[in-house]
């Protein structure tokens, strides 16, 4: 296999585990960084053995040893990375969102078809080993029909009015905080185990800490405010909270709560699927066990174990059983099979493999954010997802 030369643009808090997970791959060479500014981008490519370091990201999206561009900044760029990046015959992996609006993401989709080039988009939680497990049990009919899909996705670091981030912006993060951050995970992931389409939604919406101190140095996501740093008195326009009902595409019902100021839960995403024979349940806080619910006998938690795992989602699995994996890993097998797809060489319209979220899937989560925001504005009414 030849190898793949990748560059990333934006190494805050996630992008260097997007570096660290395709090094595990042993085929992609880290050839630049872009950051927002050169002096930045030289300091993150020594620290992440990137060879080069780029103060604009034009200027990495136009070096040839750079095949596969990586987006990680914050969401109001990501858009002109990857048309950028598309435009310059780059394959393209975006952290989610795709872009901050429907409207761009669907420009997006649009410029990558026909252009022979890959788009993924970093639907990460995927890429646990126990999460395709549940795909595939309710794909062969473990659980019968489902019939109520149900969980929260909730977090606590925005619990102070002294925690900002650039995602309560809606300039530099969209329209939605809460819901595009990580309901759009919550949306993504039980399509995925379920295999459903979310069609209606309708939203609650609320801003718990409507003024927050805006720090007046910069600020890495999620570090919490030093005493020296306690900034101006801001105003947010952005939902920190959120309660949605869902209806999807077979007649199944569901609901599920975001929201970041959620004492005691860190990275706390829990999808439950009941069906009409059983009900199967994963929670990323646990995520070495899958939890199967029965009427008639004993309920069971499976736990992660290569042996007791499908055969068709083994390869997910890389460490025996109670060896724990975790997010890093999940984000790993994310990038392999995503650069399994472009190392392939297969048309972009090819059939994906499950890990592989596409800038279809990206569109669609902006397209239910919007949808919520939507339903929200208009007093909570049954808002159709339009895409
Ligand atoms: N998939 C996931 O689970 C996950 C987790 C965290 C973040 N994200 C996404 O990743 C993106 C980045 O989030 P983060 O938490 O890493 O934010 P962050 O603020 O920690 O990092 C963003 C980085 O982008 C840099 N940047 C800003 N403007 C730039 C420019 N013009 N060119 C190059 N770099 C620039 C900033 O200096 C910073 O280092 C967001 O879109 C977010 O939604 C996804």
């Amino acid at each position: 296999m030849g190898r793949i030369g990748m560059g990333i643009v934006g190494a805050g808090f996630v992008g260097p585990h997007h570096v660290d997970a395709v090094r595990r791959l042993g085929y992609v060479d880290i050839v630049a960084v872009a950051g927002s500014s050169e002096e930045s981008a030289r300091q993150k490519a020594e620290q992440l053995g990137a060879r080069k370091a780029y103060g604009d990201f034009k200027a990495l999206v136009a070096d040839p040893d750079v095949h596969v561009v990586h987006v990680a900044t914050p969401n109001y760029l990501h858009y002109a990375v990857t048309s950028e990046a598309l435009a310059n015959g780059k394959h393209v992996i975006s952290d989610k969102p795709l872009a901050a609006t429907a409207a761009e993401s669907k420009r997006l989709v649009e410029q990558l078809k026909d252009s022979g080039l890959v788009g993924a988009v970093t639907f990460n939680y995927r890429g646990n080993p126990l999460v395709q497990q549940a795909r595939h049990a309710v794909a062969s009919g473990l659980i019968g029909t489902p019939t109520f899909l149900h969980g929260y996705y909730l977090q606590d670091w925005l619990l102070y009015e002294t925690d900002y981030s650039w995602r309560l912006e809606p300039e530099k993060g969209g329209a939605s905080s809460a819901l595009g951050d990580i309901g759009s995970h919550w949306c993504d992931l039980a399509q995925h185990v379920s295999g459903l389409r979310i069609t209606h939604v309708l939203g609650d919406l609320t801003t718990v800490i409507p003024r927050r101190k805006k720090p007046r140095g910069s600020r890495e996501a999620f570090q919490t405010a030093a005493d020296a740093d306690r900034g101006d008195t801001v105003d947010i326009r952005v939902e920190d909270l959120a309660s949605v009902l869902v209806r999807f595409d077979n007649g199944a019902r569901g609901s599920f709560s975001v929201g970041q100021v959620c004492a005691g839960h860190k990275n706390d995403l829990v999808l439950e699927v009941c069906g009409s024979k059983a009900s199967i349940r994963w929670r990323q806080e646990h995520q070495n066990e899958l939890w199967i619910g029965h009427r008639e006998k004993a309920n069971e938690i499976l736990q992660k174990d290569p042996s007791l795992l499908d055969p068709a989602v083994r390869g997910y699995a890389h460490l025996p059983g109670g060896h724990q994996e975790a997010w890093a890993d999940a984000f790993c097998n994310l990038m392999r099979d995503i650069y399994g797809f472009i190392a392939s060489g297969q048309k972009a319209d090819a059939a994906h493999p499950p890990a592989f979220a596409t800038f279809e899937d990206g569109y669609r989560a902006n397209c239910t954010v919007e949808a919520i925001l939507e339903s929200a504005r208009r007093g909570g009414v049954w808002t159709a997802v339009a895409c």
